[in-house]
């Protein structure tokens, strides 16, 4: 019997591990557990999406919270190292790019333990994103290398990772809005917001660039307000922006003129509920770049660059700046229906591609 841990961390692990978890669930060769390192911890960060994607409580947690760089990855490293060597597991699978992703990663390089990342060789080439480094260190040390988009192979190949230990499994995070679907079209958060579909759009914004200087958010408050003067805005505020806005006094300017309305961050559900509904989405979210595209949905990023570019070649997104945001929105307002295509594999059956792969690599007979 394979023990495999998932490692979960912050907000957007958990719609990356849970089709992952209900498929190894299923599995008579392997058992499964969940590692939460309680990098995000504020419930509506962390337990509304076990309930929403149907998980158990996490089998373990490291309660390792906030904190600066080197205190939250040498924090976790010492406490998931003593987990991994109690408990053993056969497989160590991370996913995405927080800081407890590189941490978990190097603690199984280090104790022989294979690592699997999932949404390898993504790549922004921009080291001033801590997501940057994150990355290279993850991929440069992790067993096997699973890819969303064909993008990410070649990256890979590109710094000379052996092919073998490549495998496109596709975008993960398709599979858990496949897999709610019907409840996200059921769910009223839209409704209770009184908002008609294609009447409003949705905002989120947590990258640092953007938000952690006064420099750099209020001109982003003052470019959100033109923007809502176009469309009406509901903005789902990350706890680091909130804690920004209030510290550079901006709360107030953003919602003052009332067509910005500013809201906790939301379950998944709920989440998907209010995007799968608006005319136009704003964001710096890398997650949010990919739902957009496989939902059509126009998606201008206020960043310089991008990890996912087929979300720019071949879906619905659009990299913006403040100044160029409202002449974006306008072009995008004055078009209609479906924008981009969805990229090959993202097809919500990635999970099952993910368990056929650790099947074959365990050396299980299919
Ligand atoms: C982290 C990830 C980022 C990811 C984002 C998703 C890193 C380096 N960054 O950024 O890649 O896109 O999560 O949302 O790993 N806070 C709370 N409650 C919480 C969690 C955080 O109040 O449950 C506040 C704290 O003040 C904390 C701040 O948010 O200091 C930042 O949290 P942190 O996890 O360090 O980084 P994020 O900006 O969330
Ligand atoms: N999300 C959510 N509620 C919110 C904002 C985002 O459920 O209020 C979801 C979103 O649908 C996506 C994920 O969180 O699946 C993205 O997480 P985030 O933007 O925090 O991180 P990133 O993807 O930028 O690393």
């Amino acid at each position: 019997m394979k023990n495999i841990h998932l490692i979960a961390a912050a907000r957007p692990n958990f719609m990356k591990i849970a089709p992952l978890y209900h498929a190894l669930s299923k599995e008579s060769w392997c058992c499964v557990s969940i590692v939460h390192t309680g990098q995000h911890y504020d419930p509506n960060m962390s337990d509304a999406f076990f309930r929403d994607l149907a998980m158990p409580k996490p089998h373990f947690h490291l309660e390792i919270g906030s904190g600066s760089h080197a205190e939250q990855t040498g924090g976790v490293m010492i406490a998931y190292e003593k987990v991994a060597l109690a408990d053993k597991p056969d497989w160590i699978v991370v996913v995405g790019d927080v800081n407890s992703t590189a941490a978990c990663a190097m603690v199984g390089a280090k104790l022989w333990i294979p690592v699997v990342h999932l949404e390898a060789g993504l790549r922004s080439r921009d080291r001033r994103m801590p997501e940057e480094i994150n990355r290279l260190v993850t991929d440069s040390i992790a067993d096997v290398l699973w890819t969303p988009s064909r993008d990410g192979d070649e990256n890979l190949k590109r710094e000379g990772v052996p092919a073998e230990r490549i495998e496109c499994i596709g975008n993960i995070m398709i599979d858990s809005y496949e897999m709610l679907r019907g409840v996200i079209e059921a769910d009223a958060t839209r409704g209770g917001l009184g908002l008609a579909p294609q009447s409003y759009g949705v905002v989120t914004l947590h990258r640092p660039s953007n938000v952690d200087t006064r420099e750099a958010l209020a001109p982003l408050v003052e470019s959100l307000l033109a923007v809502s003067q176009r469309v009406p805005l509901v903005f789902a505020v990350h706890p680091r922006t909130r804690k920004k806005l209030q510290e550079f006094g901006l709360m107030e300017r953003l919602t003052g003129s009332g067509a910005i309305r500013a809201v906790d961050p939301l379950g998944y559900i709920q989440f998907m509920n209010l995007v799968t509904g608006a005319r136009v989405v704003v964001t710096d979210s890398g997650g949010v770049q990919e739902e957009t595209t496989y939902l059509g949905i126009p998606c201008l990023t206020l960043r310089e660059n991008t990890e996912r570019p087929v979300t720019v070649t071949e879906g619905s997104n659009q990299l913006v700046t403040p100044g160029s945001l409202v002449g974006a929105l306008d072009a995008a307002l004055a078009k209609h229906g479906r924008s981009g295509h969805v990229p090959d594999l993202w097809d919500g059956r990635a999970a099952s591609r993910a368990v056929a792969s650790l099947k074959r690599r365990s050396g299980v007979k299919a």
